[in-house]
């Protein structure tokens, strides 16, 4: 059973709301309905109150029932923060990121996802301000039920009427229930740059925050499948739900997690960032002190993922999927590359483009593999995570089939 807190804010629509959050139930979720001040004046508290059988949080600052209901302690225990109808300016209060109430409080203290149920005049919903707005919560990961067209209150014809309270429903219960399509499958993924450290206090690192990989791990415990990460060094905490996690800090230490794990794995997605330069001399023991200008011999690390390819002789087994960040070419790199590692999908980048690479939410990529080129518009992370295992899964599917044909 999942906690959904339904937000619901101003729009003549809120009164479906209540119908939403009878689906949600039926649906075997708990709801928690947070009402802002102008949503009060088209539907009362009371009818959530019957429906959910829990007080309904109407204010920050409203004392009694609320007292014990602060927004931190829900936004930890949500499963989804679900605001339906959403307004233009509840739209316009999360993409800025203003908290001046308890559910745009409750928008920026939570880490649940995000789906949002816009609802407003036609001229209101294809104002550019509004369009911006909700393009930067999509980057943002934030997800949207878009409205229908017809009859608006107003009196206007055209898109803007609130989705229908089944349609919101069950767009809720995709977020809260992906589908289980990898149980079965034993994913290792490796995250994050590698250190070489050159001396006790410097290093040759990288810019990758492990985000990438994170989400990938991340989306592949929510199709069930086990998963394991081998982390390098990052500030960003992993995922929750990995059967286990190896931290590691150098090329080499990366190189012996993974082929620990390799037997294991069904799948490999090496979205780490692997130093491909070590100092040839190794660590020095102490700080190396200045002088004039300095050179060092540096070697190649061992590619941990051209091993891994190049060990699988005729059987794919494990899939392998790597990644290419380029600067330019990347496709035709990723290509070159798919080719020469024996991988079954490159994930390649453009790392200069807007948006896209290393040390920011989103990614814009291209997924190589020897079937075809499918390239993906900007996205958050997470979704660039959910396209590349739906690619894994074709391929896992594709597999199956040759081996079967074989026999
Ligand atoms: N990789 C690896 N072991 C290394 C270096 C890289 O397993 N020692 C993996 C990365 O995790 C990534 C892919 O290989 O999945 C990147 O391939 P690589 O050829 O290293 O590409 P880049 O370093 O991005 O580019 P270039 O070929 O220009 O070095």
């Amino acid at each position: 059973m999942s906690l959904v807190c339904l937000g619901v804010s101003g729009g003549i629509g809120a009164y479906k709301a209540v119908e939403v959050a009878r689906l949600l139930q039926k649906r075997g979720h708990e709801v928690q309905a947070v009402m802002t001040r102008s949503a009060r004046k088209f539907v009362g508290p009371v009818t959530f109150e019957a429906i959910t059988r829990r007080p309904v949080i109407t204010g920050q600052f409203a004392p009694g029932l609320n007292s014990n209901v602060e927004h931190i302690a829900l936004a930890s225990g949500a499963d989804l923060l679900l605001v339906a109808p959403a307004t233009a300016n509840i739209i316009g209060k999360f993409a800025n990121g203003i908290a001046d109430d308890f559910l745009t409080s409750l928008h920026l203290a939570t880490r649940a996802p995000i789906l949002m149920a816009p609802a407003m005049n036609t001229n209101m919903w294809e104002h550019p301000a509004v369009q911006e707005n909700m393009r930067r919560l999509t980057a943002r990961g934030v997800r949207f039920v878009d409205p229908g067209e017809g009859y608006l209150a107003c009196g206007w014809i055209g898109k803007g009427r609130l989705a229908e309270p089944e349609a919101i429903a069950a767009a809720a219960d995709r977020l809260l229930r992906p589908a289980q399509t990898l149980v079965g499958q034993r994913v290792l993924v490796t995250a994050g740059p590698t250190y070489e450290d050159l001396d006790p206090v410097r290093y040759i690192g990288n810019r990758s925050s492990g985000r990438m990989g994170f989400a990938i791990a991340d989306a592949a415990v929510a199709r069930g499948a086990e998963v394991r990460l081998v982390v390098g060094p990052t500030s960003v905490a992993p995922p929750a739900g990995m059967n286990e996690v190896a931290h590691v800090r150098s090329a080499s230490e990366m190189h012996a997690a993974v082929m620990a794990w390799r037997d294991w794995a069904s799948v490999i997605v090496m979205a780490a960032a692997v130093a491909d330069y070590t100092p040839a001399e190794g660590t020095a023991d102490a700080k190396i002190a200045k002088g004039g200008p300095m050179t060092m011999p540096l070697v190649r690390t061992r590619d941990i993922l051209m091993e891994l390819g190049a060990a699988r002789g005729d059987e794919r087994r494990p899939l392998l999927v790597g990644f290419a960040a380029e600067t330019s070419d990347a496709v035709s790199k990723a290509q070159e590359k798919l080719a020469r590692k024996h991988v079954d999908l490159i994930v390649a980048n453009d790392v200069t483009a807007p948006g896209a690479g290393f040390d920011v939410e989103t990614n814009q990529v291209a997924l190589v593999s020897a079937g075809g080129v499918r390239e993906l518009p900007l996205l958050p992370k997470r979704e660039v995570a959910d396209a590349i295992l739906d690619r894994v899964q074709d391929l896992i599917g594709a597999e199956r089939a040759r081996v079967a044909s074989r026999r």
